[in-house]
């Protein structure tokens, strides 16, 4: 099985192809920003993936998109980040952490402010606030002199993720957060350096890149991006212009990789994949989970180096050893993908051949 084969890119090399895609469990302390203390073995758990990338943490409370979500930027955070990176190196495991800012994707009743973005546009729909769902409110524009602060809070937050142990940072340029926010037409109506053009466009989610890859060097940055989804009330219709641009631009650096997020058609991967000659990562969105079968085609394809599986790793921790064996996948219930509530995080158990042997022998 191709998934099964170990990875040898330029700057990461990894022992199979299935990495966990970012995942927000809400666990966190809400009030510190500080991983839940299961955390820890949560991800231990999962360590036989070629990659662990964590769940999306803020790089500035302004960043936060909900409630019980990590952060990584005050020392405790750090010091529980650490506990967390310890834990999957000791099972011989490698993590990035996913740099997250949420942009117009949050609520003064998540984080206390008006959230922020490139422009006062709001989102249509409405946004989970500390145990209801109430309508979004209108960001702030934020200022010229804003956009370098938060820039240097990613690069902030990525000296963080190194000093609390982490391999490296893929910075969440995907799902209609503040990254993509920049780069869509619809929630970047800016005429100043950072809006207008695509070059403008592109200048925001550049610069986030060029400063990280400045504080700990590209090998350890990775970039996620998802062109075309409409998630979080996203349109971007050039998408063909505006991501081949952002690629053309990347590739000066030796980034650890790119990580794309496209449709079960894969047209993006199509488009994108002869313009990245560097490391791939693809994840399906769908409303069925990445199969092992997709992700065995995209490797065959060459569309993808590695593939990121999400759902499928929530209820099973041991998921290569799964594919590998060939064996049955638990199913996660939705209730327990976010929340405080501490079932459904660590209690999913690995694939015991043996009782599944007894409960053959049983059944016959
Ligand atoms: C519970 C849950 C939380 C998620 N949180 C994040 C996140 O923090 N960052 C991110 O980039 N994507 C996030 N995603 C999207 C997943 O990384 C992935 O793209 C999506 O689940 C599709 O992959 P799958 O079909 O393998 O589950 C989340 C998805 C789920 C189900």
């Amino acid at each position: 099985m191709r998934l099964l084969e170990a990875f040898r890119g330029p700057a990461i090399q990894l022992p199979n192809r299935i990495a966990m895609a970012p995942m927000t469990r809400g666990r966190a302390d809400d009030t510190t920003g500080v991983p839940h203390p299961l955390t820890a073995e949560y991800y231990a758990q999962r360590a036989s993936a070629g990659l662990i990338v964590s769940e999306g943490v803020w790089v500035h409370r302004t960043g936060k998109s909900g409630p019980g979500i990590p952060g990584l930027v005050t020392e405790q955070q750090v010091e529980a980040w650490r506990a967390v990176t310890d834990a999957v190196h000791e099972k011989g495991g490698r993590i990035f952490a996913q740099l997250w800012h949420a942009g117009r994707v949050s609520h003064p009743g998540v984080m206390g402010r008006t959230p922020v973005a490139p422009s006062a546009v709001r989102q249509a729909g409405r946004i989970f606030v500390d145990d209801e769902w109430m309508d979004t409110v209108e960001p702030r524009a934020l200022g010229e002199d804003e956009i370098g602060e938060v820039v240097q809070d990613f690069a902030t937050s990525a000296r963080q993720a190194v000093d609390a142990g982490f391999d490296g940072v893929e910075l969440h340029g995907a799902n209609g957060y503040l990254i993509q926010e920049f780069l869509a037409r619809n929630t970047n109506l800016r005429q100043d350096r950072y809006g207008g053009s695509v070059a403008a466009r592109l200048r925001f989610p550049l610069e986030v890149v060029a400063a990280v890859a400045d504080q700990i060097g590209a090998a350890r940055v990775a970039l996620r991006i998802s062109p075309g989804n409409p998630e979080n009330d996203i349109v971007e219709d050039d998408w063909k212009e505006v991501y081949s641009r952002l690629l053309a631009e990347l590739r000066r650096y030796e980034l650890a990789y790119l990580h794309v997020i496209d449709t079960p058609e894969a047209e993006a991967l199509s488009h994108l994949r002869p313009l990245w000659p560097g490391t791939l990562i693809a994840n399906l969105r769908s409303e069925e989970p990445t199969s092992r079968e997709e992700g065995e085609s995209l490797i065959e394809s060459g569309l993808a180096d590695v593939v990121a599986f999400g759902r499928l790793f929530i209820a099973n921790p041991d998921l290569p050893a799964r594919f590998a064996l060939g064996a049955p996948l638990a199913a996660a219930d939705h209730d327990v993908y976010y929340g405080a509530r501490l079932d459904g995080y660590t209690d999913f158990p690995a694939f015991d051949p043996d009782s599944a042997k007894f409960a053959c022998s049983a059944r016959s």
